[in-house]
């Protein structure tokens, strides 16, 4: 199932008619319209114009096509903000107010805007809630995105200091969880807590995780009366978010996701590869300029998908330049047709481009769409066709995705323990992660996202890069499961208030492996060192744990002989972050005893299942031979995988 972002509100009424007439040609079922739209939905206060849009839904139904509406409470007009300045967010790590004239200019503590924001979804819903041709529904856009998570405003510190009220009842007991005798921190009074921000020095890590955690509960303190809402007057239909990934914006996106039916996601695999390797050699970017990286797109859609465990869908999917990244490169020829595939490999089911026609004005002019502004076809155009033509013909669509066996476990807390507290320059959660999953993927492998809430059961392995806070329930559901844990370093390193543990690292989860965390070092991202494991040499570096591995068996030695990487029972504990190579060896290993299928076919393969159909991508620029049974039954491409192409076969 395919879809396009359009908006009507850009172009013409003339146009309406030939455009949806293209788009129903084309192929494509869905239309997401309406976000951003505020200003002329509500041009004065109180005064609203539906006509228009009354006029796009009938010409884009009538071409039998279906609406999914945006709300457009990303982009609060201007009389809005006028009327209430304080709706503006305040950058907390400047102190400035973020002012009108872009988008999300809002503050998620402000009680104006979520009244004013349910106002005009109520308006909305009520108008189109019931309408047969509306089938879904998209709340806000993209929250958080832009740094918009964090708000230093004076209502934020307002609300901060009740949410700390009830979290800690009574002032004693945050001062003794926050560690506020140090330094003389300690407050009289829930009204005398300031937001950690524009201080002199450091603040209390406990403070800042306090923040982090509100913040997020602020977003969905704000979106979860939305959904409600649009749930009232749209019965029956879809609700849904494009979300950004939680790495970017430290929000629970569990939790956000929780009122929802299911995830969206944006896909822009360009503009994100040329943001993530910012800074790397010119070596690592090049050869995946026009590609994107292999690992970065289905990263976020098995995390999108993770969110709620059920198929999601690419709301937005890049079709040429974009104009938001450093460098904005054209996709190789064959890119749009391959990252679609790709989605519906990793359990998409439906793919929406954006957008329908690049506008000749204002932000995104520089940005692509599936038709130029003269209304002539981009290339997107012909290789969305393709796609679309190949994924109906295999009814892709139909494949039940199976629970992976593999998962790995993420969540937001570990990503505020590691921007909160840095330690060194290396650790970081999201390339921790990422690395640990593009190891994996590397060997072919499907992968669930779960949080520690999640059902362990389905699986063999179970993963977790980088969790520093657990809790008893988390250890007893790790005993209760028959899986291979395998933590990264750090993993269980902080209380839930951000000390540290009494008995030393791993914390609670002595329980599984009872080791101690002597000491900690962290070094220079270039300055590595050797690891041996099976009497083979690998790397170690950047973050490097002094074990003291008790009775645990030890798997694999720093140079100097002291322990790296421990297990003990079914848990293994690797106390270093480590090279690539390691990686993949270790979780090849795993992976075989646990009689998971590896397809390990070089760097730039990626093998993913869906249902009993392999797809193997190529990402590099030159043909691969990947080695095929004899068995497998071919249904696209073959064994030499073209440039940039896809193979795919039954097992
Ligand atoms: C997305 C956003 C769209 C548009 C697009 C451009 O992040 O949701 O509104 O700005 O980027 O690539």
């Amino acid at each position: 199932m395919f879809g396009v972002c359009y908006y009507p509100e850009h172009w013409p009424q003339s146009q309406w008619e030939q455009d949806a007439k293209m788009m129903a040609d084309l192929g494509l079922t869905y239309v997401r319209i309406g976000e951003f739209a505020w200003s002329r939905l509500e041009p004065n206060p109180g005064e609203y114009n539906f006509a228009w849009l009354d006029n796009a839904i009938a010409t884009l139904t009538s071409a039998g096509l279906k609406v999914v509406m945006g709300t457009p409470t990303a982009t609060p007009p201007k009389w809005l903000i006028d009327q209430h300045p304080e709706i503006l967010p305040v950058n907390p790590d400047t102190g400035r107010t973020r002012g009108f004239g872009s988008r999300r200019h809002y503050d998620f503590s402000s009680a104006v805007y979520l009244r004013e924001s349910m106002r005009i979804t109520e308006a909305l819903a009520v108008r189109y809630g019931k309408h047969d041709g509306v089938v879904g529904w998209q709340t806000d856009n993209e929250l958080c995105c832009h740094d918009t998570a964090l708000s230093g405003s004076a209502l934020a510190k307002q609300a901060f200091q009740d949410w700390c009220r009830q979290r800690y009842t009574s002032i004693d007991q945050l001062n003794s969880d926050w560690g506020n005798v140090f330094w003389s921190m300690e407050y009289r009074d829930f009204t005398e807590i300031e937001l950690p921000i524009g201080a002199v020095t450091e603040t209390s890590p406990a403070h800042r995780l306090a923040y982090r955690r509100f913040s997020s509960d602020q977003v969905i303190a704000y979106h979860n009366p939305i959904v409600e809402i649009i749930r009232q007057y749209a019965p029956g239909k879809f609700i849904t978010h494009n979300f950004i990934p939680m790495n970017e914006t430290g929000v629970d996106n569990f939790a956000l996701a929780a009122p929802l039916d299911f995830t969206s996601y944006d896909n822009y695999p360009l503009g994100r590869t040329d943001l993530l390797l910012t800074g790397a050699p010119k070596e690592q970017l090049m050869p995946y300029m026009r590609t994107g990286h292999p690992d970065f797109a289905t990263y976020y859609h098995d995390q999108t998908r993770g969110l709620l465990n059920r198929g999601f869908w690419v709301m937005e999917q890049q079709p040429g330049p974009v104009n938001w990244a450093n460098n904005n490169p054209r996709p190789a020829p064959g890119m749009i047709r391959f990252w679609t595939l790709e989605a519906f490999a990793h359990g998409a089911d439906c793919v929406c481009y954006f957008r329908w026609r690049q506008a000749p004005f204002a932000q995104e002019q520089m940005h692509a769409g599936l038709l130029r502004p003269d209304n002539t076809k981009t290339e997107a155009w012909s290789e969305a066709e393709q796609a679309m033509a190949e994924v109906t013909a295999l009814d892709i669509a139909n494949q039940p995705l199976q629970p992976a066996s593999v998962a790995i476990i993420t969540g937001a807390e570990g990503l505020w323990v590691s921007d909160i507290e840095k330690q060194g320059e290396a650790y970081e959660f999201n390339q921790i992660q990422l690395s640990y999953y593009s190891a994996l993927r590397e060997l072919g492998v499907n992968i669930d996202f779960i949080s520690v809430d999640s059902d362990f059961g389905p699986y063999a392995l179970i993963i977790a890069p980088s969790l520093p806070i657990v809790d008893q329930a988390f250890v007893d559901k790790c005993q209760a499961s028959s899986a291979q844990l395998i933590f990264g370093p750090r993993a269980g390193a902080k209380t839930s208030e951000f000390g540290y543990p009494a008995t030393l690292p791993p914390g609670l989860l002595q329980q599984l492996i009872p080791i101690r965390v002597l000491s900690v070092e962290t070094l220079r991202a270039d300055c590595m060192e050797g690891l041996c494991w099976n009497n083979q040499q690998y790397q170690s570096g950047s973050w490097c744990e002094q074990i003291d591995a008790g009775e645990s068996e030890i798997l694999a030695r720093y140079d100097n002989g002291e322990p790296a990487v421990v297990r003990q029972g079914r848990s293994t504990y690797i106390g270093t972050l480590t090279n690539r190579e390691f990686l993949l060896d270790f979780f090849q290993q795993y992976c075989q005893q646990a009689n998971i299928q590896t397809y390990r076919f070089g760097a730039d393969i990626r093998v993913s299942q869906r249902g009993d159909l392999l797809f193997a991508f190529n990402y590099s620029a030159e043909p691969q031979t990947i080695p095929l049974d004899k068995e497998a039954e071919l249904i696209l491409g073959n064994a030499i995988i073209e440039p940039h192409g896809v193979t795919l076969w039954r097992s």
